[in-house]
């Protein structure tokens, strides 16, 4: 038994979000205030979270990422991981963070053989990332930066590209992987902020970030990455590091996704931009087997949505959720 949808894609990879919960409250995520966090008990348990992957890993998926929200928000984070990586059937766990909170946590993950890191951090200057963030925390952040590049664990930077905001780092940003090797990734930004809106002086899409790394740099390479990678990347000869960038709203991407998500309060969803097909957690908390989890798991699966603007057309709503909900 495995996952497939009806274009024949394979799912092989779970992004789960462990919960909506935030300690920075980033502009382009969240409102600054009167976010609405779930009550605890709609959040899924460990439990219930480890049920699931277990049940996945059964039907192919081999590699996880957790994300939130922050993940290292939620109290007993750490030995949630630990569990998970008990799970053989995994051959990757990967994190999605914004490293406030997790210097002391690095040695651990290490020692639990996590496979990547990505590390959010939109600016390298303390007071664009205090006013992109609405926290003063860039010290932190890059104390964690500095740690996670010395330990063996693979290390990618998500910028979100903010018109307006950031474009003028965007050249320091591939500078760092000069002598790092890091992996930089450009993301476009995405309406998904809580509100549904979307304000930008003038788009920065993928052309156009390329473009302008282009005119700094005449001789970039592009090299390879894996089929479902979401990054087109590229190097500048002889830096020890790359970058890519990530149309995540252009969604040029998606004739190889292999991923599912399902969201910190169970709900699964086959697409970022679909509205989410069912919740697994009242699922489960009626009693579901094992093997009616499965059956349910490759149904919708199998309904897939060919790409992100399918989905959001079959939402029927606004794209307007935070992807601190969503898991990002
Ligand atoms: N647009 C693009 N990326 C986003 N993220 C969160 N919100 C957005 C958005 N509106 C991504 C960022 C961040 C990760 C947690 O989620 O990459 O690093
Ligand atoms: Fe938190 Fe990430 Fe959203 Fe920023 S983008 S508020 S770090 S969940």
């Amino acid at each position: 038994m495995e996952l497939k949808d009806k274009f024949g894609r394979k799912i092989s990879y779970l992004r789960l979000a462990v919960t909506d919960r935030c300690n920075l409250r980033c502009q382009y995520c969240m409102p600054s205030q009167g976010i609405d966090i779930v009550d605890r008990k709609e959040l899924l348990s460990y439990k219930e979270m480890y049920r699931i992957t277990r049940i996945l890993s059964e039907l192919g998926v081999n590699k996880v990422r957790l994300t939130g929200g922050e993940p290292f928000v939620r109290k007993d984070f750490v030995n949630f991981l630990e569990s998970l990586s008990f799970n053989d059937k995994l051959n990757e766990i990967n994190i999605t963070t914004n490293g406030a909170l997790i210097s002391n946590h690095i040695d651990k993950l290490e020692e639990l053989k996590i496979n990547a890191i990505n590390l959010s951090i939109d600016s390298l200057k303390r007071e664009k990332f205090a006013q992109i963030t609405r926290r003063d925390v860039f010290e932190n952040v890059y104390d964690t930066f500095e740690k996670l590049e010395k330990s063996n664990l693979n290390l990618k930077l998500n910028v979100v590209v903010q018109s307006g905001f950031n474009t003028d780092e965007i050249i320091d940003f591939v500078e760092l992987s000069k002598d790092k090797n890091i992996a930089v990734r450009f993301i476009e930004e995405m309406p998904f902020n809580g509100k549904g809106q979307r304000i930008m002086e003038d788009e920065w899409n993928f052309n156009k970030i390329l473009n302008h790394i282009k005119e700094n740099y005449p001789k970039i390479e592009q090299v390879s990455s894996s089929k479902s990678s979401t990054s087109v990347n590229f190097k500048i000869p002889n830096y020890k590091g790359n970058f890519g960038i990530i149309p995540a709203f252009t969604r040029t991407i998606c004739n190889d996704c292999n991923r599912i998500r399902i969201t910190a309060t169970g709900m699964f969803k086959n697409c970022l931009f679909d509205g989410g097909v069912f919740n697994i957690r009242d699922f489960i908390r009626n009693g579901a087997s094992d093997e009616e989890l499965k059956e349910l798991f490759i149904k919708t699966v199998h309904n897939k949505p060919e790409n992100g603007f399918i989905a959001e057309e079959n939402r029927g709503n606004d794209v307007s959720e935070s992807m601190s909900t969503i898991g990002g």
